[in-house]
């Protein structure tokens, strides 16, 4: 299927004199996997959060499948398939493993709380619905000895994987990770990787993946896009981008200022 999931054209995005985003067209394709590479500063959380709506662009225009999203706020986005997991933690830090990917199912609970007191039993059976799908869930990441632990007190690479089933319990059509194995361990790191391949695969979740592991990037990327000073300045497969010589001069350029 070639139908553009996710399109951005012309994004512009200033801070006072800052200009964190100039020009730039980006496209996603259905299930596929697009990593958004560059230094620090390039552009790259600036840009999810205009995808996931955080922020308005100053100039340009954001469309998912061929609707024109621009001004949707995030809960729109969220209800459309938009799911984004954040660069630094944002869980519920007192509530255990199974609550915290609970929430991601907020976008599905259709009964509320007052249909719930009217219809009891059509209430009762949406939420066995979502408990199974939050154990599939579990499941899948290989988390359940942690299920009833609170988030607190989980080991770092865990609580990733946490947060990537709250994104996972929301259904997504794209998942926006902003950088999932930073500050991760090989063995962490690796794990996390075969997993994002595992949503590839067997979900056919498409993602955006932004993250300095080149090893990680290189091995699932479909495609990358690197931005640089807030400009993309190549877009092509992972082999095309490593002999890119726009994009090695940006990084030797920058070599200094990379984590
Ligand atoms: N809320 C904000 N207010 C002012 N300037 C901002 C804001 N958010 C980002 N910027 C600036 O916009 C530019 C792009 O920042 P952004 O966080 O998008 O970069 P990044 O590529 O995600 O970097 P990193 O790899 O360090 O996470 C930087 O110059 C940054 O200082
Ligand atoms: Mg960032």
């Amino acid at each position: 299927m070639t139908e553009k999931l996710l399109e951005l054209a012309g994004i512009g995005l200033s801070f006072g004199g800052i200009r964190a985003l100039d020009a730039v067209d980006l496209n996603l394709e259905e299930g596929e996997l697009l990593a958004i590479i560059g230094p620090n500063g390039a552009g790259k959380t600036s840009l999810f959060n205009i995808i996931s709506g955080v922020y308005a662009p100053s100039e340009g225009q954001v469309s998912f499948r061929g609707r024109d999203i621009t001004r949707a706020d995030s809960r729109r986005r969220a209800e459309l398939g938009l799911a984004r997991t954040f660069q630094n933690l944002e869980l519920f830090p007192l509530l255990n493993v199974v609550e915290n990917i609970l929430v991601g199912r907020h976008r599905h609970l259709r009964s509320g709380v007052l249909a719930g007191g009217v219809w009891f039993g059509k209430a009762r059976g949406e939420e066995i619905r979502h408990r199974a799908r939050v154990e599939e869930i579990i499941e899948f990441l290989e988390i359940e000895p942690y299920r009833s632990d609170a988030v607190d007190t989980l080991p770092y690479g865990i609580r990733k994987r946490v947060e990537l089933g709250r994104a996972l319990a929301m259904d997504p059509t794209v998942l926006l990770l902003d950088e999932p194995v930073a500050g991760m361990n090989n063995e962490e790191t690796e794990d996390i990787a075969r997993l994002i391949l595992d949503i590839k695969e067997e979900f056919g979740i498409a993602q955006l993946l932004v993250e300095h592991d080149m090893g990680v990037v290189m091995d699932l990327a479909d495609r990358i896009t690197v931005l640089d000073y807030g400009r993309v300045i190549a877009t092509g497969t992972p082999d095309e981008i490593s002999h890119d010589q726009a994009v090695i001069g940006a990084y030797l350029g920058r070599e200094g200022a990379e984590k």
